[in-house]
């Protein structure tokens, strides 16, 4: 209360002293332009003075201007305080330290070219929020809520919503994978998990070994904790095997981390035989796999093909990362750690100092969702649904890109190698016409990958994903005949 200073002395008006004592509170930024006064009523009941000498005092400084009365609403301050030393100035741009400026400079949403009303956009590989079944989530939370929404709106667990973790145990287990002496810790998505993991299990200048090109916030979060990225190529089945063993023969690494299904960007899937390899060089050289199972679930043939999770039957070796971000509700942020129990019991206490717990109710709509059989019933329908677009999309993209390879076999895009033409090129042209899409370049945490471009298709009609790629198509044809002239 700004009168709890305020004494009156016998010598003046009391007026003329509640009017000094706002003009100073003022001047010394105690009161700010737009602060509310109390009412005269007020003032008279605290001070035990007569109201009128408020009510003079108020009328006086709006007459002078310095406070102005709002019908039904109050009475307010209406100057700023022209002396005031509220003028604390930071030079942010000079405090930043490096992981904010890493953050920054790697941020594709800031830095790339934005989309823009109208134009057809194949930059994202989020999924088509019109197929999400709303009717089943809505009933799926009331049902929750209305039995324990008292107790999810309290904390929670660091680990998460003890339902959730015990369903999607059992959603591994049914992948093939041993869950004995495993845990799960629940994230904000696979981006936390990942940030947590690298968080707990490495130092700065620490060698983690990627495929070349790989996710690129995967990229960006390994370069913010400052870890040297070894990047291996990929042969059209996967990581080169070749490869992977002499890097991890010339210097110990810490972690190899890899998206063996439908991986981003290329939509490769790492075969069987291949899977057991990758393993075998691991378990040789001693080190830790990281395995990014984010797309599994868009499983397009019949095969399934078991995460490398699996191979690891009695040992402890794999952190196995899931999240449904590309099928369903990536707004939610829900992912998954699976691995060593003590190794959770570690990540649970990161999480803890970060952020406490991922929001308990979210969890638990989502479980109860995932519990009732309609991920069932969507997964069946979005599986039928994205791969006659992924087939659709990769039938223009053969008719109208002139293209070196293609790369993958499904996921929610394509990976195209140009031929002799700059993906980059390609983008700044198309984007005049209309068109954006993602630089191939990043996705590699060194210097390559100018030539490629990713084409996401999951939020594009077939109308707009034939004219878009026909556009590329065409951008791409008179940049091949320009170099050639
Ligand atoms: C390789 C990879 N892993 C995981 C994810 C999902 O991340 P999140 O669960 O944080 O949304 C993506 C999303 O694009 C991805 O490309």
């Amino acid at each position: 209360m700004i009168f709890s200073s305020f004494k009156i002395n016998e010598e003046e008006k009391i007026h003329v002293q509640i009017e000094q004592h706002i003009k100073d509170s003022i001047e010394k930024g105690l009161l700010q332009k737009g602060s509310k006064l109390p009412s005269t009523r007020e003032v008279s009941k605290v001070l035990s003075i007569s109201r009128n000498s408020v009510i003079s005092a108020y009328e006086g400084l709006e007459s002078e201007g310095i406070i102005e009365s709002v019908k039904g609403k109050g009475t307010f301050i209406a100057v700023e305080n022209k002396s005031s030393k509220g003028d604390l100035y930071i030079d942010w741009e000079n405090m930043i330290s490096d992981y904010g400026n890493i953050c920054e400079k790697l941020d594709v949403v800031k830095n790339e070219l934005p989309w823009k009303k109208g134009m057809i956009s194949f930059k994202s590989i989020a999924p088509d929020e019109s197929l999400f079944d709303l009717e089943e989530f809505k009933r799926a939370f009331l049902n929750v809520f209305s039995i324990e929404g008292d107790k999810l709106l309290n904390y929670g667990y660091a680990k998460g919503y003890k339902p959730l973790i015990d369903y999607l145990k059992e959603y591994m287990r049914k992948k093939g994978v041993n869950v004995e002496g495993k845990d799960i810790l629940i994230t904000n998505g696979f981006t936390e998990g990942f940030d947590i993991l690298l968080s707990t299990l490495t130092n700065q200048k620490d060698i983690i070994i990627c495929e070349e090109p790989t996710h690129n916030t995967a990229i960006k979060i390994m370069k913010s904790h400052g870890l040297n990225i070894k990047s291996v190529k990929m042969d059209a089945d996967g990581i080169n095997t070749k490869l992977l063993d002499k890097t991890l023969r010339e210097e110990p690494a810490k972690l190899v981390y890899l998206i063996p299904s439908y991986h981003n960007p290329t939509g490769i899937v790492m075969k069987g035989e291949k899977r057991k390899e990758v393993y075998e060089i691991c378990e040789k050289y001693k080190v830790p796999i990281l395995e990014d199972g984010f797309n599994e679930e868009l499983l397009y043939s019949s095969s399934h093909v078991a995460p490398l999770a699996s191979l690891c039957a009695k040992g402890n070796g794999i952190v196995y990362i899931g999240s449904f971000s590309k099928i369903l509700f990536p707004g939610l942020r829900i992912g998954w750690v699976f691995g060593d129990e003590k190794l959770i019991s570690k990540l649970e206490s990161v999480k803890r100092a970060r952020n406490i717990h991922s929001s308990f109710l979210d969890q638990a709509v989502f479980h109860k969702y995932m519990e009732s059989g309609a991920f069932k019933r969507y997964m069946k329908k979005i599986r039928k649904h994205y791969k006659d677009k992924y087939n659709f999309t990769l039938i223009q993209v053969k008719k109208y890109i002139p293209h070196e390879y293609i790369l993958g076999e499904g996921g929610l895009h394509i990976f195209i190698k140009l031929k002799g033409v700059k993906g980059r090129d390609v983008l700044e042209e198309c984007y005049k016409r209309g068109v954006v899409f993602m630089p191939g370049d990043i996705f590699y945490s060194n210097d390559y990958g100018s030539e490629r471009i990713r084409l996401g298709f999951s939020r594009v009609s077939e109308e707009d994903i034939e004219k878009g790629i026909k556009i590329i198509g065409d951008v791409v044809s008179e940049i091949t005949d320009k170099n050639k002239e």
